[in-house]
């Protein structure tokens, strides 16, 4: 039995549909992520696993018990929001106590509990401090303590670090990794940001107008994304248009409009004829002056259109026929070199047929 059971659930406010029939299932000690543009529903299935919201239709399971009478205090659920939510006249060891206090706790476990979740978010030095003399990813670390010092079988976050700085974010998913490793308790994390979902998650659910639109490991979701809304909205993506010529079991013929045959994977979805897109990852592309392309590879010559160094990488839109743009990039591995080819210069490309897949939808 999974510990998190949402089946078929519904959410209205008004005649609009902010969740839209999502079932799906989170395993006891996962780190699950919500992922999805503004407005897709994240937010508000969240809120209806807490007990804020109720479904209008469908279920939602915690250990087996439907939780749609039980409400928000008596959920063994707890929330991580944005905004940190501490008692600002309350030093850090009381704001993490609070929880204890409120449920009759007696003071030496409580004292006990409270300097071991301290210590587990890294925070011991800083329990006589006040909230206003915290930074903004220790004030997080605060409510995230407090949000675990009773040991919830559940922990929603809701993108708990989106206030945060770029650098400041990185080490705070760092940490976030680590931390539900160690105390083992179940994640669900809300994010719209694509970055963060592939590096803290172990299973990633892409929504979009209220709906799951994929449910997948990381490398899946990036890899193998099942449509053009996924390929788009996870990291950059070459989407080539073309139509199914043929299909020879493991692998089918793809006229590229414009480039001609390539080969690529079968779509169990694809029947010849059918239209679609080649979607293909830039780092899956090669590029160079000339290319030596084996048999499994799709080769073109090309010239480059458009650079963008971005300090690690440099992008290169390579047109490979009239107005057919390639998207590739090269690590800058040479120290001091920022880009390898300028505007308008000759070069090829190839990739393997199973670099990319064809999306039908
Ligand atoms: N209480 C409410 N009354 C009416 N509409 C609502 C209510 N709460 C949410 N909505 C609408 O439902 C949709 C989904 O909102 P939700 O907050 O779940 O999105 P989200 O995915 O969390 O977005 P974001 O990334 O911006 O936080 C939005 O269009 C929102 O305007
Ligand atoms: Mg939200």
């Amino acid at each position: 039995m999974s510990l998190l059971e949402i089946k078929n659930v519904v959410k209205r406010f008004g005649d609009y549909t902010a969740v839209n029939n999502v079932s799906l299932n989170v395993e006891a000690g996962e780190f699950f992520t919500l992922l999805g543009p503004s407005g897709c529903g994240k937010t508000t299935l969240l809120r209806m696993l807490a007990g804020f919201e109720q479904p209008d239709e469908g279920q939602i399971l915690l250990d087996g018990q439907d939780m749609s009478r039980v409400p928000p205090e008596k959920r063994p659920v707890h929330t991580v929001f944005q905004s940190y939510a501490l008692f600002p006249h309350m030093s850090v060891r009381d704001n993490v106590a609070f929880p204890l206090k409120m449920a009759g706790w007696d003071k030496a476990r409580i004292e006990s509990q409270v300097d071991e979740l301290l210590e587990d978010v890294r925070l011991t030095a800083f329990g006589n401090r006040f909230p206003h003399e915290l930074s903004g990813g220790q004030r997080q670390r605060v409510a995230i303590a407090r949000a675990l010092v009773d040991r919830p079988r559940l922990l929603l976050l809701d993108e708990p670090l989106s206030a945060l700085d770029a650098k400041l974010r990185e080490d705070m998913q760092i940490e976030l990794i680590n931390l539900q490793k160690e105390v083992g308790i179940t994640f669900v994390y809300v994010t719209h940001d694509q970055g963060e979902a592939l590096a803290l998650s172990h299973r990633i659910a892409v929504m979009s107008h209220g709906q799951v639109e994929q449910l997948d490991i990381p490398e899946k979701i990036y890899g193998f994304p099942k449509n053009r809304f996924v390929a788009d909205f996870i990291g950059q993506c070459n989407v080539l248009e073309g139509t199914v010529k043929s299909i020879d079991g493991q692998v089918m013929t793809v006229d590229l409009k414009g480039c001609g045959d390539v080969r690529c994977q079968t779509t169990p979805a694809a029947k010849v004829g059918q239209s679609g897109w080649l979607a293909l990852r830039p780092e899956k592309v090669r590029i160079d002056k000339t290319v030596v392309a084996s048999g499994e590879e799709a080769h073109f010559k090309g010239r480059v259109h458009d650079c963008l160094y971005l300090g690690d990488v440099t992008i290169y839109m390579v047109e490979v026929a009239e107005g057919v743009l390639v998207e590739t990039m090269l690590p800058n591995n040479i120290p001091g070199v920022a880009k390898f080819f300028d505007d308008n210069d000759e070069v090829e490309v190839a990739w393997r047929f199973d670099a990319g897949s064809f999306l039908t939808e």
